[in-house]
């Protein structure tokens, strides 16, 4: 009985006192980061054809397409829970030792990314939403290259 008791109370210390980051295994944090990424990287990828022109614009279809994104640059910064630098992932450990920097890139991200979502509501032509969707990838690539291993 006693043992039950401190079990009990132990749980409970641990509810208030552990967090996310202690409950969440390493190993399905990143199989959540890669999937919130992989969303991000097949919906950039309609953009991208559209801007290309190796797909005709659908102004409908851009938009949607950047929502999801814009929504989802909200998702990414859950997904860096401290210890899930190890296992089978490309995240570098500067996004934890360096956090300040790394949240530079993760906060214009999200705001490229909103602004995207903003423009492509009201746009009617490829043209109105280049320049942004170039602001945009831009952030992509800037965090790629600081903060993810080839
Ligand atoms: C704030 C930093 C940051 C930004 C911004 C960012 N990424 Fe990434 N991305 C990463 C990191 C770190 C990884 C490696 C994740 C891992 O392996 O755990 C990654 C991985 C990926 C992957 C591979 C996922 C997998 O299955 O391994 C794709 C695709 C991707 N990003 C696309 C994009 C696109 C497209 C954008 C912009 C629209 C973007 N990312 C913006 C940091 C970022």
């Amino acid at each position: 009985m006693k043992a039950l008791i401190s079990a009990i109370i132990g749980s409970i210390l641990c509810i208030s006192a552990c967090g996310v980051a202690a409950q969440a295994k390493p190993e399905d944090v990143i199989k959540f980061r890669k999937g919130a990424y992989q969303v991000i990287g097949w919906h950039n990828a309609t953009l991208a054809r559209m801007i290309k022109g190796e797909m005709p614009f659908d102004a409908a279809e851009f938009a949607r397409n950047a929502e999801i994104i814009a929504v989802m640059s909200n998702v990414v910064p859950n997904a860096f829970v401290a210890g899930s630098d190890k296992g089978e992932t490309r995240a570098k450990p500067e996004i934890w030792s360096d956090a300040a920097n790394f949240k530079k890139a993760v906060d214009s991200f999200r705001a490229e990314a909103t602004k995207l979502a903003q423009v492509s509501k009201t746009a009617t032509t490829l043209d109105q939403v280049r320049s942004q969707y170039a602001a945009t990838a831009k952030t992509c690539g800037a965090c790629h290259d600081n903060f993810r291993n080839k």
